[in-house]
């Protein structure tokens, strides 16, 4: 995974919601951490050209998310917030196997495609079920399963794991930490965090700190004044 960021920023108006940034992406295990409203999902959005860079560039692989939007898309999949909002057909099985009819495969294949992604991710045994009926552990994984499927290297999933219980948390956590993917996570869940190759905090627009898990970690705490 490269992806770098050059003068990149953000504004609305006559707010600048990001602040220039040049970095870049490498690490297996990224997190995303900040209070609300500190420009976190507009980061993350700049890497799949949700968002535009009001100055700068943003590249993926060498792809321009601007000039080469749907080629970034296909190197870098995006969980919402909200998952639901991106589950586009009732049965969970249909849900997984559009993003591969988009692609132009043919039925045998699809099916086989997913299947094994179904098998991947041990949600075989709600291939036929409604997905607005699904937990919403469960609804997090067909999301990513179905982003999955069509195989792109880098995950993005923003907060993951904010609206879960304990046990439906732990279930989408243990996921994410078992992918094979580069991910970059934003979230609140500094247990899951913890564990990852580089942590970046942002405060205001601003990226304030970007190292070790640890070392961002405790910055927050300070930024947050707890
Ligand atoms: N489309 C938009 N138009 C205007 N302001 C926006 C838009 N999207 C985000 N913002 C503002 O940008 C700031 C950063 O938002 P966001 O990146 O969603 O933060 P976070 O994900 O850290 O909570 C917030 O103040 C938000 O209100
Ligand atoms: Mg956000």
């Amino acid at each position: 995974m490269d992806i770098r960021f050059s003068g990149a920023s953000v504004r609305y108006g006559e707010r600048t919601v990001l602040q220039p940034l040049t970095l870049s992406l490498t690490e297996r295990r990224i997190g995303i951490i900040g209070l609300n409203g500190s420009g976190k999902t507009t980061f993350a959005r700049l890497i799949n050209g949700l968002v535009k860079p009001t100055t700068g560039t943003v590249t993926v692989n060498g792809l321009d998310t601007v000039e080469d939007a749907s080629a970034t898309l296909a190197e870098a999949g995006f969980i919402f917030q909200n998952p639901q909002h991106q589950i586009i057909m009732p049965i969970v099985h249909e849900d997984i196997a559009f993003g591969l009819k988009n692609c132009g495969l043919k039925a045998d294949e699809i099916e086989r495609r997913t299947a094994a992604v179904l098998e991947r991710f041990g949600i075989a045994h709600l291939a036929k079920r409604r997905v607005h009926e699904l937990s919403g552990g469960e609804t997090q994984l067909v999301a990513i399963a179905s982003v999955l499927v069509t195989g792109p290297g880098i995950l993005i999933l923003d907060e993951p794991t904010n609206q879960l219980d304990l046990k439906n948390r732990r279930l989408v956590e243990n996921t994410i930490a078992g992918l094979g993917e580069h991910t970059i996570v934003i979230s609140h869940d500094l247990p899951l965090i913890e564990r990852f190759d580089r942590v970046i905090l942002f405060h205001d627009g601003r990226l304030v700190a970007d190292g070790p898990a640890s070392e961002s970690i405790r910055a927050y705490h300070a930024v947050a004044g707890c």
